[in-house]
């Protein structure tokens, strides 16, 4: 079988300069759009939670790919993390830092019972902000965070040291 990190790199685009001058982002939709790609990525990044999870809780936007995909697969459930006003009754909000200011992430109040163990899953971890404030949103919830699997880990910005003592599964660094 193809080495996970060999299929990442064969679908996946590297795009020069974007979102800005300096930055190479790699760009997953291939993976997404690719059959045996999406499979593989979805299986890969929930294996070593199995078990341990009653959700998945999504975070908005490329988040709910992985997390809907993974919760049908699993025979769970998916909750979703939206930014900030796209939730419409009673939410928990919580903070993180961008590179210039603040944005913020809700989860409905109610959408995930207390106790429950809840598997957070995003696209890519990079300074650990936007995934450090779901854990927030969940354990605000009474629930217990289960552990983190993203696809890209960019291991120079830090997110996995900020995360501790979570358990954080990536399936590349880059
Ligand atoms: C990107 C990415 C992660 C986050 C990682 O999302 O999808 O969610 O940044 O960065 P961090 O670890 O430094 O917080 P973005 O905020 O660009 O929004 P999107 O997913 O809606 O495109
Ligand atoms: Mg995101």
């Amino acid at each position: 079988q193809e080495p996970i990190s060999d299929l990442l790199d064969r679908l996946s685009e590297v795009v020069p300069d974007y979102p800005k001058p300096g930055i190479s982002f790699k760009d997953l939709t291939p993976v997404f759009a690719d059959a045996a790609g999406l499979k593989r990525i979805v299986d890969e990044v929930v294996a070593p939670f199995a078990g341990e999870f009653d959700v998945i809780a999504g975070l908005e936007a490329r988040g709910f790919v992985l997390a809907a995909a993974g919760a049908y697969a699993t025979g769970t459930g998916m909750v979703t993390v939206r930014k900030a006003g796209k939730l419409p009754r009673a939410v928990f909000t919580e903070e993180y830092l961008l590179e210039y200011g603040t944005a913020a992430l809700e989860l409905h109040t109610d959408d995930v019972a207390p106790g429950t163990r809840v598997l957070i899953l995003d696209d890519v971890l990079a300074t650990g902000g936007t995934v450090g404030s779901a854990v927030k949103l969940i354990e605000r919830a009474g629930a217990h965070v289960a552990g983190v699997g993203v696809i890209l880990e960019l291991e120079e910005l830090g997110g996995r040291k900020q995360l501790e003592p979570h358990h954080v599964h990536s399936l590349q660094l880059v």
